[in-house]
């Protein structure tokens, strides 16, 4: 008797509803004049949901990394506010290119290590979008400087931008965050696991970086927020080509020999594994301090 039922209701779903699935496929494809259509509109309707409806704050977005970073956000459906110190040409051509493309995002500049600029950048995130879900720590001051250069302001600058700023943002978004959660992503750099000569004060700000990373996620995973980090290895960026290593140079080779995958990563590279932690394909994991370099090792 079961097992009739059962049949019965194999026969009915295959005899209704899978040929009205297949049906209204058919139809749609003939409409859209396409035979591969419906298919990539399924596709594209989900990888439109990964960050749907979530709101991202990604600081230092005008380019490199926190550009390319801003830009697949939107792409995965975030409305994303893009800050920038000083750049502002560069962060409206950001959201441009992303409004361009449907999606949603505003510009605003602050400079991070400011606390009334702090404050501003997430008024703006309210009054725009209303709440938060994810924020990026991304904005960077970084020089090259022997130990005997390393001045008292060379010292403020580099921990004011990199460690003083992910600490105002992230006050500041604890109040944005809804009860649900959020994400905290803070970009960190290989030179905090692996510091080379003549960055002491950069590397000691990304590995104190990583520290706050892990510290305020045992603090903060009660109320579900989850704080990761994640080392990038070298990247192509306008930041890394004043800093010296352009294509062709000795210390782009020098990069790409400790490389396993024998690149220097891209922008984007860096932009995928934020997309991950900032979705919920991500809602396990915290207080991780992740490499992203191609298998990049010590010096
Ligand atoms: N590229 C690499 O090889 C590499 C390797 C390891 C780690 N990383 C990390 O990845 C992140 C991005 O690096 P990147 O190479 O893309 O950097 P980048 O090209 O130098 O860009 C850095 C951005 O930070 C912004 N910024 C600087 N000071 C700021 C402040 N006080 N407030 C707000 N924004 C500020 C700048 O904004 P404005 O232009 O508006 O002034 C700039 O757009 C950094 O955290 C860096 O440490 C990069």
């Amino acid at each position: 008797m079961i097992i009739t039922n059962y049949m019965h209701k194999e026969f009915f779903i295959h005899i209704n509803i899978v040929p009205a699935v297949y049906l209204s496929a058919i139809i749609i494809c003939i409409i859209g004049n396409y035979p591969w259509g419906f298919l990539n509109l399924l596709k594209w309707v989900q990888k439109m949901s990964t960050l749907k409806n979530k709101v991202a704050v990604v600081t230092g977005a005008a380019r490199g990394i926190g550009a390319s970073i801003a830009k697949h956000f939107a792409a995965e459906g975030a409305k994303v506010v893009v800050n920038y110190a000083s750049s502002k040409e560069a962060a409206d051509r950001v959201v441009k290119e992303i409004t361009g493309n449907g999606g949603t995002a505003i510009a605003v500049q602050a400079d991070v290590s400011k606390e009334e600029d702090v404050k501003r950048l997430f008024e703006e995130t309210k009054k725009a979008f209303g709440w938060l879900d994810i924020l990026v720590n991304n904005a960077v001051f970084q020089q090259y400087l022997p130990i005997e250069q390393a001045t008292t302001a060379a010292f403020h600058q580099h921990f004011d931008v990199n460690v003083l700023g992910p600490v105002l943002t992230i006050q500041a978004a604890l109040k944005l965050f809804s009860d649900k959660g959020g994400s905290v992503i803070n970009i960190s750099s290989g030179a905090s696991k692996m510091p080379m000569a003549g960055v002491s004060l950069y590397s000691a700000t990304k590995a104190a970086l990583d520290a706050i990373t892990i510290s305020l996620s045992k603090e903060l995973g009660a109320r579900n927020i989850r704080v990761n980090s994640i080392l990038p290895g070298a990247t192509e960026t306008e930041g890394a080509s004043s800093a010296g290593v352009t294509t062709g140079s000795e210390a782009e080779k020098m990069f790409v020999a400790h490389t396993p995958l024998g690149r220097r990563g891209q922008p984007e590279d860096i932009a995928k594994a934020a997309v991950f932690l900032a979705s919920d394909d991500a809602a396990w994991i915290t207080g991780e301090n992740i490499s992203v370099s191609g298998g990049m090792y010590g010096f």
